[in-house]
């Protein structure tokens, strides 16, 4: 691997410590380049930035903390290390406040400088990196909207968010629940802690209880070992349950008691042990319906629901649309190195569809129409090409969408639970290899880029399809 050499810059009034800093720099790896006096240094700063500033106390024309502040000025984030043969604390405490990274007190050492530089360059490079992923982290969650409707819920957040109230959000698949539960966690003390999410739909009901409460050497068959539940992990963060309406009652019960005493006991274990998560749950279902239906604990939804956040539909809130677009099309033109426009028309066509699945499939899309689009910018014609059938009727709430959903849904649950074993999945939702098949290519737009890539990978002409080839419906 070819790496560029970082470079130090060394300011030093005396010629021979000079060189013999300069000679152990070079040895260590760095590219070094050595100033006699404060203003060759600081002109060579605004020339080209350093990745490190050695810097001695005493220079012939300027005394080091000048210096260190003049270089603080044209460059506020640089290393600086300084050198000096005898300190008063005053000029220390001055060099550390103006950032200075360290004070060395014997600029007649170089091994201790190089090693004072390799630490302060490391430190560096890991603050920047730790900058670098809170800002993919932050752009990954961001919350974008200016609807009335986004305005509301920001709004919950901040209140709901520094209490230790549990929170059920609710809406259809794709608006956003996720992020709510994540800005949530994020804007309470417990940000810090982790976010833990569980997909309730995603976990055979056998193991709900496990993967929840954790269990004990050799509970249930295939316990091998203890293992910590994810209730646990979350302790003094955040558990967010999604899903929770694919909750069976059983585990319903069980979740009531940590919520009401905040306590739990490992399967198979009885020992009872005091944790503080927060609970944070999403569900697309009505709830109170599957309560009349007796498939849904009534204590258990009170519970739960002390704050509802109700998060509508991307068709509802038509002015987000715009704004959502750019904000991925800014994105995935980034992230793919790309730039592509959409003309007017193809805006009206954005706002016109009906997004059944929401903003999740408008970021698909999105993502799909930066990587193929043929045409820039993009035209209506191609734009709704990529949409698929939906985009050329309004269809939004006719039986038919509303029969594909569920049968969307269904697959997806089953496909998640047997992990894209699609012999398995045909055989519990009961209906012939060829037709999965189809379903699953028909919901390929719902998907991200990632699956789409795995489904083009399992062969979807059933004739030739072998049963061993996984896919991944599941998000
Ligand atoms: N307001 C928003 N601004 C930006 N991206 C959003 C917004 N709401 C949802 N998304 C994105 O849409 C996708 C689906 O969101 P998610 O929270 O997983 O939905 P849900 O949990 O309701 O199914 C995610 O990629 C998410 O980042
Ligand atoms: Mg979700």
């Amino acid at each position: 691997m070819l790496a560029v050499k970082q470079s130090i810059y060394v300011a030093c009034g005396d010629p021979e410590t000079a060189a013999a800093l300069n000679k152990m720099l070079t040895g260590g790896g760095y590219a070094c380049e050595s100033f006699s006096d404060g203003r060759g240094v600081l002109a060579a700063i605004k020339a080209k930035l350093p990745d490190l500033l050695a810097l001695d106390l005493v220079l012939p024309d300027a005394s080091g903390i000048e210096v260190l502040k003049k270089a603080r000025r044209i460059a506020p984030t640089l290393p600086v290390i300084m050198m000096a043969e005898m300190v008063s604390v005053t000029t220390a405490v001055a060099a550390l406040k103006l950032g200075a990274t360290d004070f060395l007190e014997s600029p007649h050492d170089p091994g201790r400088v190089l090693v004072a530089a390799r630490h302060a360059l490391e430190t560096t490079d890991m603050q920047r990196q730790l900058e670098r992923l809170r800002d993919e982290l932050q752009e990954r969650y961001k919350m974008v909207g200016e609807s009335a409707a986004m305005k509301r819920i920001w709004s919950l957040i901040r209140r709901v968010a520094p209490t230790p109230a549990s929170v059920l959000i609710t809406g259809e698949s794709g608006v956003g629940k996720e992020l709510v539960a994540r800005a949530i966690h994020l804007q309470s003390p417990r940000a810090a802690r982790p976010f833990i999410p569980l997909n309730c739909a995603a976990i055979p009901k056998e193991l709900i209880e496990s993967e929840l409460f954790g269990h004990e050497k050799g509970s249930f068959t295939g316990a091998g070992t203890a293992r910590v539940g994810k209730i646990q992990e979350a302790d003094a963060g955040t558990l967010f349950l999604d899903e929770i309406g694919d909750l069976s009652l059983s585990a319903q019960a069980k979740l009531l008691r940590f919520l009401n005493d905040s306590e739990i006991q490992r399967v198979g274990g009885s020992t009872v042990i005091h944790m503080d998560a927060r609970i944070v749950a999403a569900t697309n279902k009505d709830l109170q319906e599957l309560i009349k239906q007796n498939l849904y604990r009534d204590d258990f939804y009170h519970r739960l629901n002390v704050v509802t956040i109700e998060v509508p539909p991307l068709r509802e809130r038509v002015v987000d649309i715009e704004l959502l677009a750019t904000f991925f099309l800014d994105h995935f033109c980034a992230d793919y190195g790309r730039i592509v426009r959409f003309a007017p028309e193809s805006w009206l066509a954005l706002k016109e569809y009906a997004w059944p699945g929401n903003i999740r499939e408008l970021r698909n899309l999105i993502e799909r129409v930066v990587i193929l689009a043929e045409t820039n910018p993009v035209e209506a014609e191609e734009l709704r090409s990529f949409l698929g059938a939906e985009a050329k009727v309004p269809t939004d709430g006719t039986l038919k969408v509303a029969l594909e959903r569920a049968e969307r849904d269904a697959v997806e649950r089953v496909m998640a639970q047997t992990q894209g074993n699609v012999a398995e999945a045909a055989a519990i939702l009961g209906i012939v290899r060829p037709s999965l098949y189809r379903i699953i290519t028909e919901s390929m737009k719902y998907w991200t880029v990632l699956d789409v890539t795995l489904s083009i990978l399992i062969p979807c002409h059933p004739e030739r399809s072998e049963d061993s080839s996984a896919s991944n419906a599941s998000e």
